[in-house]
């Protein structure tokens, strides 16, 4: 799935983004403008950060379950994006009323 179609990055990107960037000591918050960086990208229209905020956070439970990341750290990660997505004016649904992006096992 492309999240973003200015850079044309797909989940698959950012999930491969994700991993390299929780490696790091200590590990930067994930927001999306890190991850693009991480890309060598710079967001532009920044039209995909919903969606971006949204896949990252799935990805992060993804990892966390497939144990690439710790379950503390994903979800310390995960915390901190909530937050600072509601203080960003909130998401436009609730956490609980929208579907995440789910992590495809088939992929
Ligand atoms: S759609 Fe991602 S920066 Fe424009």
């Amino acid at each position: 799935m492309i999240v973003c179609s200015c850079h044309v990055i797909s989940d698959k990107d950012i999930e491969t983004a994700l991993v390299e960037i929780m490696r790091q000591e200590p590990a930067p918050l994930p927001t999306p403008g890190v991850v693009w960086r991480h890309l060598s990208k710079r967001m532009r229209c920044c039209g995909c950060a919903p969606l971006a905020v949204e896949t990252i956070y799935a990805r992060l439970e993804k990892l966390e379950r497939d144990g690439a990341i710790s379950s503390e750290a994903g979800q310390s990660m995960r915390s901190q994006l909530i937050r600072i997505q509601s203080r960003n004016g909130g998401l436009r649904r609730s956490r609980m009323d929208f579907k995440l992006p789910e992590a495809d096992a088939a992929e």
